[in-house]
């Protein structure tokens, strides 16, 4: 233990030095993006002394501590939406465009919504951050929770797909506008004039393949996204483009439950498969939905890895009463090489809840650094596979500053051990049923 220990610190601090001592390494240009994720604005939210009243998103729980900027069995007061904008805007990044993987309304009982309301609150978050970014490209996906009722979202077009097309119409080009219409998903190039080479995004709705849609329950395509998909990312081969992902349900495994993936089994190797076989495509995947920190790397079968994939936290800091941990609103910007859209870095921005409310202002802030928080090199799947493996090593120090980073540093006195420990692993680097399997019956040997 103290070996590795040592080790971890080694490498930290080799990393640490590297920048400004050595000597400058030929690097090219880089871009940014933004990714926000899961903002689910609550409406209700409004402080008052009856804490069962805060908002609807506790389901008749007593609000644990409210402030002006929420509460951890709250989903999003407004003035939080705001604040992680404002200090977005004022932070001045660079940015060539952001991501937004969705899910706007609260976690409220189907009757308290509509799809008037789930609309009007989609709308609202669109506008929200036009009005705050008016110039900018912004590539959202759909959430299970953007639609009503909530998670049955349909293979054909709806009032939603039709009124969220409106809303979008200013971001996306007609023929993005028209997929979407009819399946909720599209795809778009990013225009660049630093690279040669041409950017496009896919952002797929996942939401079909999710294990509670009922709509989709024994379809082998539904609304033919796989078809589409893979159409797409053969064209994209040929023309020698590059490819991010954006969706709101991850592929592969949920990092807090054992053998549990977030879509249908069926699904999620039909996907993987689709994955490694564009994997020199794909230069990125970038998910929502389980309002945790978590990376995932796609290994193809000879376990090479090949696909770097992010799940970014979530904006809302709401958890159930019987959940012992959440996570502080996060917002998170990356940073790419601008020649070739390899992943560079992430830099994890959040927002202390408690200490906001305390002293009723938001001070966002920078949470880690990457490659610097885990000593490597860039964010590229080899890379990303050399984090993993530290990770996975007994007693590893590194992991628990993993674990603290998923649950956005909410509280550090949480351990994540034994079995807990087990399913984080696994599902970082097995994202296909055999691996993981495979994986989580070598229980022993990741504690
Ligand atoms: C969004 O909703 C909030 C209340 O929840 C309201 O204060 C705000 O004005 C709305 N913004 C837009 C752009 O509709
Ligand atoms: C909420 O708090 C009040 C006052 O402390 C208490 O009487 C009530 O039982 C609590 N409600 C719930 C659902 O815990
Ligand atoms: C799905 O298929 C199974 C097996 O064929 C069948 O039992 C079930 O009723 C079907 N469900 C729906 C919703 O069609
Ligand atoms: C994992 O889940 C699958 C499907 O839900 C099940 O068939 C399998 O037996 C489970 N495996 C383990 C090791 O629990
Ligand atoms: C919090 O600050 C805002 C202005 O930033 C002010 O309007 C409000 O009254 C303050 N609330 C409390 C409880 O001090
Ligand atoms: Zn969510
Ligand atoms: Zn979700």
């Amino acid at each position: 233990m103290e070996l590795r220990v040592a080790l971890g610190l080694a490498l930290l601090c080799s990393a640490l030095e590297a920048a400004p001592a050595g000597p400058q390494r030929a690097r090219s240009a880089v871009g940014q993006f933004w990714h926000v994720s899961d903002l689910h604005l609550d409406p209700t939210y409004h402080i008052t002394p009856d804490r069962s009243k805060v908002c609807s998103s506790s389901k008749g729980a007593n609000a644990s501590n409210p402030g002006p900027f929420g509460d951890f069995l709250c989903d999003s007061p407004y003035q939080l939406i705001l604040s992680a904008f404002e200090f977005m805007k004022d932070s001045k990044e660079q940015v060539s465009f952001m991501i937004w993987t969705g899910d706007s309304p609260p976690h409220v009982p189907v009757k308290e919504l509509s799809t008037k309301l789930v609309i009007s609150i989609i709308g609202n978050l669109s506008s929200t951050i036009r009005n705050f970014f008016p110039d900018l490209q912004v590539f959202p996906a759909l959430g299970n929770h953007d639609y009503w009722p909530q998670d049955q979202l349909p293979v054909t077009t709806s009032e939603v797909y039709n009124a969220v097309a409106d809303f979008w119409k200013p971001w996306l080009s007609d023929e993005a506008i028209n997929t979407f219409r009819k399946g909720g998903f599209y795809t778009q190039l990013f225009e660049s004039s630093n690279s040669h080479q041409a950017l496009r995004i896919i952002s797929l709705n996942t939401n079909l393949y999710y294990s509670p849609n009922s709509v989709t329950v024994n379809i082998t395509d539904p609304a033919n996204q796989f078809a589409w998909l893979e159409e797409i990312l053969e064209t994209s081969s040929q023309k020698k483009e590059k490819v991010y992902i954006i969706g709101h349900v991850p592929v592969g495994y949920l990092p807090y439950a054992r053998n549990t993936t977030a879509i249908r089994e069926y699904y999620n190797e039909r996907l993987v498969k689709i994955f490694r076989r564009y994997s020199s495509v794909i230069a990125g995947q970038f998910f929502g939905h389980t309002h945790r920190d978590s990376i995932m790397v796609l290994l193809d079968e000879e376990e090479k890895p090949v696909n770097s994939l992010f799940v970014a936290p979530a904006v809302t800091p709401v958890k159930d009463v019987w959940q012992m941990e959440s996570n502080n609103p996060g917002v998170r910007l990356y940073q790419y090489d601008l020649l070739d859209y390899s992943l560079l870095d992430l830099w994890q921005f959040y927002l202390d809840l408690r200490d906001a409310n305390e002293k009723n202002e938001s001070n966002w802030k920078l949470e880690y650094i990457l490659t610097k928080t885990y000593g490597i090199e860039d964010l590229k799947p080899e890379s990303l596979h050399e984090m993993a493996k530290q990770l996975s090593m007994p007693h590893s120090t590194l992991f628990e500053q993993y674990y603290s980073n998923y649950i956005v540093s909410y509280d550090k006195t949480i351990l994540c051990e034994e079995g807990c420990k087990t399913c984080q692993v696994c599902a970082i680097r097995y994202l296909d049923y055999s691996s993981y399997t495979d994986c989580i019956n070598q229980e022993a040997m990741w504690r």
